[in-house]
């Protein structure tokens, strides 16, 4: 799965990005990866619920909302309520992360929890059970463009091994610096979700970017 992140993409024209990529076939996104920053958890400041629900409106491609927020247990559940369809919190944010992810389950969403590239998986396993995706961070979070930190391919190889044996049931999502250079080696790891923000919206031709990231991954 392809998911682009609008970071990357002209916010004054935010529907036209994102129909950019929500053609059909190979070009089409899988999800549109949205990121909400609050300028405290991150030191950057995006978007908010305001924007979701009106992107909600004008696109049918699932939306992957990643909170860069302190506090998603007050703020998360209104991405859900809203009709995103995976609302992602960090587990380094999170008060109560189980709770949150019943939160979110309930109001129809896919609970996603999020590691920044130095929060070890194995301290989060059990917490890990009640999610159904898995983001791991392949940069600092805060900021597009960055370049993808390889260490963080062990965690994805856990995180794989633990899903395939049986021993937890989330999607592997990898975040941050993912291209034509790093993608293969991601998947090789075993990611199941590449999001990609400049790759896709730095290319000319968007859908095409798409098309070709999906390629790779599949090699
Ligand atoms: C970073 C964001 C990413 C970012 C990825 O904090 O979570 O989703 O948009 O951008 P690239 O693909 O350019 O690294
Ligand atoms: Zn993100």
């Amino acid at each position: 799965m392809i998911a682009p992140s609008i970071l990357s993409a002209d916010f004054a024209r935010l529907g036209e990005e994102i129909s950019a990529i929500a053609g059909e076939g190979d070009t089409r996104a899988d999800w549109v990866h949205v990121d909400v920053m609050d300028g405290h958890f991150v030191p950057n400041l995006t978007i908010g619920l305001p924007v979701v629900q009106s992107l909600l409106k004008v696109t049918d491609v699932p939306l992957d909302c990643h909170l860069m927020i302190e506090n998603p247990d007050r703020w998360a559940p209104g991405y859900a309520e809203a009709g995103a369809h995976n609302v992602t919190v960090h587990v380094e944010a999170a008060h109560d992360p189980v709770m949150i992810a019943k939160n979110l389950r309930a109001a129809g969403a896919k609970a996603g929890l999020s590691v920044k590239p130095d929060t070890r998986l194995e301290d989060h396993l059990d917490t890990l059970k009640h999610y159904d995706t898995l983001l791991v961070m392949s940069v600092e979070p805060g900021f597009g463009g960055q370049s993808f930190i390889p260490r963080v391919l062990d965690k994805v190889r856990t995180a794989r091994r633990l899903v395939d044996t049986g021993h937890l049931t989330v999607l592997v999502e990898i975040d941050g610096g993912i291209n034509a250079d790093t993608i293969e080696q991601a998947a090789e790891a075993g990611v199941d979700c590449f999001v990609a923000g400049s790759a896709v919206y730095g290319a000319g031709d968007p859908g095409q970017a798409v098309a070709a990231l999906r390629a790779q991954a599949a090699r």
